[in-house]
């Protein structure tokens, strides 16, 4: 039964791999199998566009390429009469290929001539006088044109992920890799109109790609910029001259970084009761209140009730006069995996989730942001926009892709509490995603309804519940290695003992 419902959700992933002069490079958002070109759903009856769900997003296929990477070369039964074999290494190295041809293209173009651009969100393959062409979309297509910061960040995850599971570090040194690694850390390290070790981004800019008032420094980009660096600290070829000077500044910001997401991001009861007690219009160096928050922003009562004592998060974001206090997960669970926080706030962040499963759990793991923005609030902060209704989509709807995340936060805390937690109610879900065949994303306050808008057979969900699978398996510590970072202040606490000691 439980194999079927696998064999069902790789066999999706396998069918929908799409070529390139003769290379498979990926798998598109969603799986539209020929007889249902018009995506009729044929539940509902409602035809939905393609929109750009036939193109690959560079987001989309990270946890495709994880699995890919964690299952190496298998076969896998297509229907009663094919079977098919697949090389899951090479295809995650030809799309690290292919993506950054694009990088280097788009370069080629820049009209200031930095020298200097981002990874698309997504490309396609066009058909141009029966010649194949690659068509990014680096936002100049995307429905209201967001900026995908969070591609580059993943792209470098990715290239290590592929490096841990392959040990190919000549593909790694090679220079068209490492100059492509150090462009997108020079952008993110250029001079802006701010003073932050956080980066400052545009609405929409990661997996929430529509306006959901996530402007600024919020959450999800500046862990995965954290985890960028951890990954291009340990890529970068020392022996490559060009990024002599590269290397030391990474090493200076994620160190910052880190203190500055553990300090000013964290919640819980002592931090609630700090900021309760803030003083306001301070100025100067010792300010306690630095972005001069005011009381009556910060919905006190609902978190005093929703905190429990011994729970933490990382907040949404914050600014001048403004702390997001909503909980992101992607930004949450992706700061236990890289480390970027601590191993203790690790442990509360999994308490938060085990004791508030109703509200970010509930029939489907797991909401994307918790909790959904109402009334004036959502008509003024996303424009009045429907899809982001209060407890839809992106507004606190729920995204079975982010299982992957739970499950692997889960191990990587490592108590049997938190995985065999995680496991049953994957495993539950799963059984309800085979039914409502793999949809994008759920509604309602617990997610028991299926998206309105949302697409079948989407990859990032079948990849999702499949890698979270392998993830929590016996060997699921060793799969955790290809994303995961160990606590960056611990070689130098050991390093400090060894020197007591000695
Ligand atoms: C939606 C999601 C985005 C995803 C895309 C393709 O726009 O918000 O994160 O990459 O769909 O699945």
């Amino acid at each position: 039964m439980q194999e079927a419902l696998e064999t069902e959700a790789l066999s999706i992933l396998v069918k929908s791999l799409i070529t390139y002069k003769g290379r498979i490079v990926g798998t598109p958002a969603a799986y539209y199998p020929e007889s249902n070109n018009d995506i009729t759903d044929k539940n509902k009856k409602v035809t939905k566009d393609k929109l750009n769900y036939d193109q690959v997003f560079i987001r989309d296929f990270v946890p495709v390429a994880l699995l890919f990477l964690i299952k190496g070369e298998f076969d896998v039964k297509l229907d009663e009469k094919k079977e098919v074999h697949v090389k899951g290494k090479e295809i995650v190295k030809n799309f690290l290929e292919v993506t950054l041809e694009l990088h280097q293209q788009e370069r080629a173009k820049s009209f200031l001539n930095t020298g200097r651009v981002l990874m698309p969100a997504s490309f396609k393959i066009k058909k141009v006088g029966g010649k194949e062409k690659l068509e990014p979309d680096f936002g100049q297509h995307a429905i209201a044109r967001v900026t995908p910061v969070d591609s580059s960040l993943w792209w470098i995850l990715l290239l290590r992920a592929y490096w841990k599971a392959t040990g190919n570090t000549n593909l790694v040194h090679r220079i068209d890799f490492q100059e492509g690694i150090r462009l997108i850390l020079e952008l993110c390290f250029s001079d802006r109109f701010d003073r932050e070790p956080t980066l400052l981004v545009p609405d929409g800019a990661c997996m929430i790609d529509r306006r959901m008032g996530i402007y600024g420094y919020p959450l999800e980009i500046q862990v995965l910029f954290y985890a960028a660096l951890r990954a291009a600290d340990e890529l970068m070829d020392r022996k490559n001259h060009s990024n002599k000077d590269i290397i030391p500044a990474i090493k200076e910001r994620l160190v910052e970084l880190a203190n500055h997401m553990r300090d000013e991001y964290w919640m819980d009861m002592e931090a609630l009761n700090k900021t309760y007690q803030y003083n306001v219009e301070e100025y100067g160096e010792t300010a306690i209140n630095k972005y001069n928050i005011y009381a009556s922003s910060i919905p006190y009562a609902n978190l005093d009730d929703w905190l429990p004592e011994d729970g933490g998060y990382l907040i949404g974001n914050i600014g001048p006069s403004q702390m997001d206090f909503r909980f992101f997960a992607v930004g949450n669970l992706m700061s236990i995996i890289s480390s970027l926080v601590t191993n203790k706030q690790a442990i509360e962040i999994m308490n938060l989730i085990e004791e508030r499963r109703k509200e970010l759990i509930g029939q489907m793991p797991f909401k994307i942001c918790y909790a959904a923005i109402e009334d004036q609030e959502w008509k003024i902060v996303t424009g009045c926009d429907p899809k982001n209704s209060p407890w839809s989509y992106h507004n606190g709807g729920s995204w079975p892709v982010l299982m992957w995340m739970w499950a692997a936060a889960a191990r990587k805390v490592g108590e049997e509490e938190y995985i065999n937690f995680a496991s049953a109610v994957i495993e539950t879900a799963g059984k309800r995603l085979q039914k409502d065949r793999w949809p994008e994303y759920y509604d309602g306050h617990t997610g028991h309804l299926i998206g309105r808008e949302a697409r079948r057979n989407q990859t990032w969900t079948c990849a999702g519940y499949l890698l979270a699978k392998e993830l929590l398996s016996e060997v699921g510590a060793k799969h955790l290695k290809l994303i995961s970072f160990e606590d960056y202040s611990e070689p130098k606490a050991k390093q400090s003992k060894q020197k007591q000691s000695a």
